[in-house]
């Protein structure tokens, strides 16, 4: 993204140490959230992206990624889905497991959610280890749809989620603004 806009969004990024456990610094959004000018720049860059890269839809990962793409969705006339932790969808569904630092999760697509050959563009806040994105892309490809890229806020560089996303995203963009 442009320093401008860089600047904007890191400014309204706060870190609170030791949540949700000891020794972990939290990147709290919710100053960007309550303040109009920087959400919908942020919203305005990743509209650019769906435009660029000619996607269909949007998906937005639970639970920050539904408040960041839902915006997106309409402002680019493009259709939005939910990726839930397992469980919380009500119809038939996809699922897909992955591994943590300890233990593993599962989340889970609509099956019909997605059209083959549909264009997806993944949105979430924040690329830590890159799990939960990677997961994502299985399910999207599972679905029959194609990965028109992934989009994030923010990349925890030092968690090398972009290395552990590469493979899945087959040449497909990772954009961190
Ligand atoms: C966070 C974040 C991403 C994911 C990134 O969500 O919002 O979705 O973790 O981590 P990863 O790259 O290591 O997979 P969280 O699991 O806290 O869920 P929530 O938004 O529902 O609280």
């Amino acid at each position: 993204a442009p320093a401008a806009l860089r600047e904007l969004l890191l400014s309204r990024i706060t870190d609170v140490p030791d949540h949700p456990q000891p020794g972990v610094v939290f990147k709290d959004i919710t100053p960007l959230l309550a303040d109009p000018v920087a959400f919908g720049a942020l919203t305005d860059a990743f509209v650019d992206l769906c435009a660029r890269h000619r996607v269909d839809k949007v998906v937005g990962l639970e639970a920050r990624g539904f408040i960041l793409a839902a915006p997106v969705a309409v402002r680019a006339a493009v259709g939005f889905v939910p990726v839930r932790k397992a469980g919380k969808l009500p119809g038939e569904t996809l699922g897909q497991t992955y591994e943590l630092e300890y233990g593993s999760a599962e989340i889970e697509l609509h099956v019909d959610a997605l059209a083959p050959g549909d264009r997806v563009l993944v949105i979430d806040d924040v690329l830590a280890t890159g799990g939960t994105a990677e997961a994502s892309l299985q399910l999207i490809r599972r679905a029959g749809a194609e990965v028109a890229g992934v989009a994030v806020l923010l990349e925890l560089g030092f968690l090398a989620g972009r290395q552990r996303l590469e493979p899945g995203l087959k040449g497909a963009p990772l954009e961190a603004l």
